[in-house]
């Protein structure tokens, strides 16, 4: 378990850092001792594992055996008060408020306002322009479409964006509040964020409770809805809108980033995602009809490219619980107090789970799936509640953008490096060119 208290910490940020975490932390290991194994990490005792059954067995056993553990440096950042730190009954309470807006029907009509952004974006940022970051540009568009689209929230969103830039630096980094630390700097950016917020939930329950506004769909609505009912607090709508933005844009941007990696590096899979895009496109009145959920829901190749993208590249490479009882599991004990930590890669890059597993091969999603076996949104209470959400901008972006635009990496072999999240170390630029003839629907 490595040196008393730091343990193996400085050998896992160090295999982070590289986004090596696979190769240099958690291969040696499951090859010497095994796919669960123990380690202390960040001062606490921790048991790694891998493979469906734990995979199922500590997710499907949340607020029983074990309750999901953050660092305390995303506890301040995010608040308190935020669905993850939630358990029981409240996490119930506001799982039920967002998976409200979140839920097939009302994704429905958010189509027309995505696509509506998408193409705003790429026109004010793409069109007059040779080269462009990949990664800056879905942040921006995904960071955009959570809050107005989902939210229904408008204020400056270039200045917002990088207030949250700064509040995700400290996330992950030691909980160190003196001036000159990230920590300080995270924390200063949160309070700015939150004095927007709170100014923008106390307009609208103003306008609620006066009758000038209703509950429009929109989460914010929903949220202020649930607080003038007495169901939850103004610091539980805060620090919810705060950890929703953090966790659906850095997330599906980091996504469709890497899917245009993969397509770049597989001109075979692009050309048959293409024609899947340029079949929904010749049905479209050029100029003027955007697309429908009908049509997301034909891009099925697409959607079998993002989940093999996922596989390979996962924006979140696992997550730590912590065990609320002593747990018996495999003729293992793991002590009360003790930390656990499922990871993605430990089914993702194993032949067991799927064939050849460092090869990238969209159409093995063709098939059904082992169930615990492929995990990007987590699993149990605690799947990721915006996962439908992500695969519609997903499809959309990715639909203007092949429709619209001829594009190419601009450094190939680029290294992708994490801090906290994964990310390509030069942003991803890539050489675009408008196509000339466009048979894309357009949606603005
Ligand atoms: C490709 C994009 C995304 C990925 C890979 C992803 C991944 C995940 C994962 C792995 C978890 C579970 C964490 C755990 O078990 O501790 C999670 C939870 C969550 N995600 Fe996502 N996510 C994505 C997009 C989104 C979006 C777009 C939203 C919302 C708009 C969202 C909202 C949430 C929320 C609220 C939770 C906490 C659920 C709970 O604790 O009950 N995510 N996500």
């Amino acid at each position: 378990m490595g040196l008393p208290w730091i343990g193996e910490t400085i050998a896992f940020y160090r295999a982070q850092r590289t986004n090596q975490l696979f190769h240099a932390f958690f291969q040696p290991r499951f090859n010497k001792y095994g796919k669960i194994f123990k380690t202390r990490l960040m001062g606490s005792p921790t048991v790694v594992v891998n493979g469906p059954t734990a995979n199922k067995f500590f997710m499907s056993n949340e607020f029983k055996l074990v309750i999901s553990s953050w660092p305390t440096s995303s506890v301040q950042l995010m608040g308190k008060n935020s669905i993850m730190e939630k358990q029981g009954d409240s996490h119930r309470c506001l799982r039920g408020i967002i998976a409200s807006t979140l839920a097939p029907a009302p994704l429905h009509t958010m189509v027309p306002r995505i696509c509506t952004t998408v193409q705003k974006h790429l026109e004010k940022n793409w069109r007059h322009t040779q080269e462009i970051s990949l990664h800056r540009s879905t942040k921006m568009v995904t960071f955009t479409i959570v809050l107005e689209c989902l939210f229904g929230i408008r204020v400056d969103l270039e200045k917002m964006f990088r207030v949250f830039e700064k509040v995700l630096e400290g996330v992950l980094v030691a909980p160190v509040d003196f001036p000159g630390t990230k920590f300080r700097r995270a924390k200063r950016a949160r309070g700015e964020i939150e004095k927007v917020l709170v100014g923008e939930v106390r307009r609208k329950r103003e306008a609620m409770e006066g009758g000038r506004a209703g509950e429009d769909g929109m989460l914010l609505s929903m949220l202020v809805g649930a607080l003038i009912r007495g169901e939850i607090t103004e610091e539980e709508v805060v620090d919810n809108v705060v950890l929703l933005v953090f966790a659906a844009h850095d997330t599906t941007s980091y996504a469709i980033t890497m899917m245009f990696k993969m397509l770049a590096d597989h001109p075979d899979c692009y050309s048959l995602l293409l024609k899947e895009h340029e079949e929904i496109a010749r049905t479209k009145r050029a100029g003027n009809e955007g697309l429908t959920f009908e049509d997301v829901k034909k891009m099925e190749y697409t959607w079998q490219v993002a989940r093999e993208t996922m596989r390979l590249c996962p924006p979140i490479f696992g997550s730590f619980r912590k065990a609320t009882a002593d747990i018996s599991f495999e003729g293992f004990t793991i002590p009360k107090g003790w930390k656990v930590l499922w990871t993605t890669y430990g089914t993702h890059y194993d032949e067991e789970c799927f064939a050849d597993p460092m090869s990238f091969n969209p159409s093995r999603f063709a098939d059904p799936i082992q169930a615990y076996a492929f995990i990007p949104f987590g699993g149990g209470p605690r799947l990721c509640a915006g996962y439908q959400l992500a695969k519609l901008i997903i499809l959309v972006f990715v639909h203007y953008v092949v429709t619209q635009y001829k594009w190419s990496l601009v450094y190939p072999d680029e290294p992708i490096v994490m801090d906290p999240l994964p990310f390509p170390s030069k942003g991803m630029p890539i050489k675009i060119s408008p196509k000339s003839v466009t048979t894309s629907s357009t949606a603005l």
